[in-house]
This record gives structure tokens, C-alpha cells and sequence, in this order.
């Protein structure tokens, strides 16, 4: 389903992070979101996952309005995300973490016998696609920068979202986790799954997306396949000029 906006708008006090953002990110694709720092990409992610409230505008997912939906809502229906910032329990280890991305009321709530090994099965299963099944009983507080973003993408994938955001996948990993973080969202891409991806890394972005959208200043400022934005006048304007 695709995600879209219409004139979204998002002021803090005097500081507007959105200013009329209307997009189109078509399901199926890679996109990606780019534009200089504090181009508003973040504040996108946070009002299109209802974790801020816009100040005006709408957001649809497959056409459904969920402009006023909270998180677990939009979450539910599909749209999954990753933070900038990362989020795991420091002192949960991999697994908890992961079971505990679906289990709102804790790790040890709830499920029990066939189920509760189902789930631990799917939860290893998405620790081995993403290649650190052996870190299973670690701590996350122990583990890298790096492994800490493919565990909280672990999180992220057992919700089973066919809508992804990806905020700074790359920001602090080493190039070897960059390989293997574009070849994921590739795999993960041609199962079906569409990606929104917030990233500074410009040879990650030119060679995964389809389809690059740039902020400047809370609003689009252009849009097309890397082709077109690798030379396209604005785009060098509002990074040069930042
Ligand atoms: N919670 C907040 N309170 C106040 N200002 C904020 C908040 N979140 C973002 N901003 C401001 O909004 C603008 C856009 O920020 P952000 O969305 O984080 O940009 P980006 O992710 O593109 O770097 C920046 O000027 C930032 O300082
Ligand atoms: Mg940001």
C-alpha cells in the first residue's frame, strides 16, 4: 500500500519542521527521503507514525486515513519504522528484545507452550536473516552500534510490515554492515516490501531507491529516480547551501 501526505504542516514554537509536505511513496518501491540536516525528515517519520501529531494535513496508508491513528494503530496496519536514534532495551538480551518488539505487555506476558515457541522460532529466524543469530543471548548494551540497528530492524520485521522507514540505517556502521544492510533491504524489497529510507549515505541511496524524494526546509523540493537527482540543480543548491 502506498504511503502518502497532503500538505502536512508541523511547527515547534517558532521552528517550522514541516512546511506543506505533500508526497506520494509508492508501495512496492525503495524510496528514499534526503535533504540536508534539519530538513524536517525526521519530524515526517514521527507525524506519519502518529508519534507526533501534525498541526495540519493529512496522511494515508493504502488510502485510509490515519492521519489520527496512534502509533500501535499505524503500526498494526502495516507501517513499521526504526529510529534514528535506536531503540532497544540495553539490558534485554537480543531475543527478549526482539519478542518483546511484539509483545507490548513484556517478554514474559502472555504467551505460552506452541505458541510461545513459535514465536521464538520466527524471532530467531529474523536474527539469522539479519546475521547475528550468534549475539541470541547477549545483551544488547554489548553489543556494537551496528549490531544494536540490525537488532532493533530484527524488532521492526517480526510486526511483519509491509511498510518499512528506515531513519540513518547507515549513520555509524562500518562499511561491511553497509553492504549487507542495502543487500537486506534489496532481498526484503523484492519479497514485496516497500521502504522508506531516511539517509545521508549517497552511494547507499543512489544505488538501492527507485524513487528519491529531497527536502529542503519541510517541503519536497524534488523528486525522481537517482538519475535525475544526482544532477539536479536544487538538489545541489539546498545541500551546497546547508
Ligand atoms: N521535538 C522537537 N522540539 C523542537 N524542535 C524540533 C523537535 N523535533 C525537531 N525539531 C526541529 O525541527 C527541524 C526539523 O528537524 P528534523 O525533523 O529532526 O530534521 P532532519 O531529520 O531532517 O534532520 C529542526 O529545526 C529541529 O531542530
Ligand atoms: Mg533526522
Amino acid at each position: 500500500m502506498s504511503l502518502a501526505t497532503v500538505d502536512l504542516r508541523k511547527a515547534f514554537g517558532g521552528v517550522v519542521a514541516l512546511d506543506g509536505a505533500t508526497v506520494t511513496f509508492r508501495e512496492g518501491r525503495i524510496n528514499a527521503l534526503i535533504g540536508p540536516n534539519g530538513s524536517g525528515k525526521t519530524t515526517y517519520f514521527n507525524c506519519v507514525t502518529g508519534m507526533i501529531r501534525a498541526d495540519s494535513g493529512t496522511v494515508t496508508y493504502g488510502g485510509t486515513d490515519i492521519t489520527r491513528k496512534a502509533p500501535h494503530a499505524i503500526a498494526r496496519a502495516g507501517v513499521g519504522r526504526t529510529f534514528q536514534l535506536c531503540r532497544v532495551f540495553p539490558r534485554m538480551t537480543a531475543l527478549d528484545n526482539v519478542l518483546a518488539a511484539v509483545r507490548p505487555g513484556g517478554v514474559s506476558g502472555g504467551l505460552r507452550g506452541a505458541r510461545h515457541r513459535a514465536e521464538v522460532d520466527r524471532a530467531r529466524g529474523w536474527l539469522t536473516r539479519l546475521g547475528i543469530e550468534h549475539l541470541i543471548d547477549i545483551e544488547a548494551r554489548n553489543m556494537s552500534w551496528g549490531q544494536q540497528k540490525l537488532l532493533e530492524l530484527a524488532g521492526v520485521l517480526m510486526g511483519e510490515p509491509a511498510t518499512v522507514l528506515l531513519d540513518e540505517p547507515a549513520g555509524g556502521v562500518n562499511p561491511a554492515l553497509l553492504d549487507r544492510i542495502g543487500t537486506l533491504v534489496r532481498d526484503l524489497n523484492a519479497e514485496g516490501r516497500t521502504f522508506v529510507i531516511v539517509e545521508h549515505n549517497m552511494d547507499l541511496v543512489m544505488s538501492i531507491s527507485d524513487h528519491i524524494v529531497v527536502f529542503d526546509r519541510g517541503r519536497p523540493i524534488a523528486e525522481g529516480p537517482p538519475s535525475l537527482i544526482r544532477t539536479d540543480e536544487r538538489v545541489l543548491g539546498a545541500y551546497l547551501g546547508s
